[in-house]
């Protein structure tokens, strides 16, 4: 148990592409009743930008606030295609642009819609954004698994699996080793393992850390 650090607790979730860590994300908040902020989104809206515009230089763009409150283009199934995964994941490599979401994201921790708690997943967030988070969760699972569970959620043919595994393999390599805020498993996250076990499992083994961590309310 602890007493809250942050004005309302956050749960910080990071993790590998299609490891599961939007699911979960997405299923504490609505258990817990705080406010769910997907990073990933933020960084494909940049990327759907910058492929809808032609941009060259990602220094360039001056993405404006008002797109990420456009309810319309975060369900736009263009935003999950692997083109724009790819090129989310070179725009990530970016000073500029990581710079620009940083205080994005510390307001939407600190000043949750809701005023509950914030749970934000994507990779950076236990180790740069909120590294003083109450909950931190870092989630994985085999590369063959998640490569499987993309091509089924982009609803691609058999024959489209190896291109999704071997795509999905170069954009791990890339967020694990980039210079800029990369993927890492911090000391103090709880590594799952989401492979083999079901979402509800996953679900159930993270709300009772949570409730391990925070003093309930
Ligand atoms: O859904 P999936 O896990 O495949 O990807 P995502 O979480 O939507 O993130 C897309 C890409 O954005 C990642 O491959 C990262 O390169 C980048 N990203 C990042 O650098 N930092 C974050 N906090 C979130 C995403």
């Amino acid at each position: 148990m602890s007493t809250y650090q942050n004005k309302f607790p956050v749960i910080a979730i990071d993790g590998t592409a299609s490891s599961g860590k939007g699911t979960l994300a997405k299923k504490l908040a609505v258990f817990f009743g705080f406010d769910h902020l997907d990073s990933g989104m933020l960084y494909r809206i940049y990327a759907h930008e910058v492929l809808k515009k032609k941009i060259q230089e990602v220094d360039k763009i001056d993405i404006n606030i008002e797109l990420f409150n456009d309810k319309t283009l975060y369900e736009s199934k263009n935003l999950r295609s692997e083109l724009v995964s790819k090129t989310a994941s070179k725009i990530a490599k970016n000073e500029f642009v990581r710079k620009q979401l940083i205080n994005l994201q510390r307001h939407f921790a600190d000043k949750p819609p809701s005023r509950k708690g914030s749970v934000i997943d994507g990779r950076d967030i236990t180790s740069v954004i909120v590294p003083n988070a109450e909950v931190k969760f870092y989630i994985d699972a085999s590369l063959e698994k998640r490569a499987k569970r993309r091509q089924i959620q982009l609803n691609l043919p058999e024959k489209e699996y190896e291109k999704v595994f071997y795509e999905m393999k170069t954009r791990d390599y890339n967020d694990k080793n980039r210079e800029n805020c990369p993927l890492i498993k911090t000391k103090d996250s709880l590594y799952i393992d989401t492979s083999n076990i079901s979402e509800r499992m996953v679900l159930d083994i993270a709300i009772k850390e949570v409730k391990k961590k925070i003093d309930f309310i």
